[in-house]
């Protein structure tokens, strides 16, 4: 049951009580937006409010959600407080040390055939502005608003990720980015992340034409194949959707970016 399922039960569950006390019309009682608790437990609705969001947002990070398709309008507020505050930062901060701990502790071959694979959205550039505008992950995702604000070319670096670029780099790890943008917007991208400081890699591999249609999860999986049929030995993955990471010819470790403004599948 998901956060707005489980939402719907409490009511229906208090529902259902204040029914056998009064004879209420269910179908007149106004939809609660929030879980109503018994009074007695019901402290302090915005801390309430708040573990619930937090609890939406760990099973979301943790892969226990999908699909999802929206944030809950309840947490709209937790979710923009989220990604402006410091949490998001250090959340990013976290997985960067620890991946660059994990590369920094590999034996690697003198073959120059190790590569770490990072996504682009949200992994290393952000469109916190473009969400900003777009009520962080309220809204259903518009692909035509989304391609004009991509094809300005201006989202600023993600830093955490930026760092363990510069550290896998000079690990001599080759770097191969995997995203899911589309051909046409390859000299946008690679303009961009190069203005922000990506400046050395060994692939980019957008979606091509044969490409359109594919779920996230088939698409990366493939390229990932076709990468290890190159003799890549794939150490790292960066991402910050589970369809960067999971799949088949997957990474020997991969790490999952904060992200709770959407979903791709
Ligand atoms: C409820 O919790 C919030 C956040 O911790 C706090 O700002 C607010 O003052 C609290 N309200 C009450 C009535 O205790
Ligand atoms: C993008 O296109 C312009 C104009 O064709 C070209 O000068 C530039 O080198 C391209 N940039 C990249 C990163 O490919």
């Amino acid at each position: 049951m998901g956060f707005l399922g489980f939402t719907m039960f409490l009511c229906l569950l208090s529902v259902a009580r204040s029914q056998e006390a009064m004879d209420i019309d269910i179908d007149l009682l106004p939809r609660a937006l929030i879980i109503e608790y018994p009074e007695t437990r019901l402290k302090n609705t915005s801390e309430e409010l708040h573990m619930q969001c937090t609890s939406w947002r760990v099973a979301g990070e943790s892969n226990n959600l999908s699909p999802w398709r929206t944030v809950p309008v309840e947490c709209g507020d937790y979710v923009k407080a989220y990604m402006l505050g410091r949490s998001y930062y250090f959340d990013l901060e976290m997985v960067s040390k620890e991946a660059g701990g994990y590369a920094k502790s590999l034996q690697l071959k003198e073959d120059g055939m190790d590569a770490w694979i990072f996504d682009i959205d949200e992994t290393l550039l952000s469109n916190l502005p473009y969400y900003s505008d777009h009520g962080f992950g309220l809204e259903v995702f518009d692909s035509d608003q989304f391609d004009k604000w991509v094809l300005e070319g201006v989202a600023p670096v993600i830093e955490p990720t930026l760092k363990l670029y510069e550290d896998v780099l000079k690990l001599g790890i080759k770097i191969i980015l995997l995203t899911g943008r589309t051909e046409d917007k390859r000299n946008v991208t690679a303009t961009n992340l190069m203005n922000v400081g990506c400046r050395k890699w060994d692939q980019l591999i957008l979606r091509g034409d044969n490409d359109q249609g594919k779920p996230a999860i088939a698409f990366k999986s493939e390229k990932r194949k076709e990468i290890m049929m190159e003799g890549f030995r794939i150490i790292g993955n960066s991402g910050d959707q589970w369809s960067d990471l999971v799949g088949t010819s997957t990474a020997s470790r991969s790490f999952k970016l904060s992200n709770p403004m959407y979903h791709i599948p």
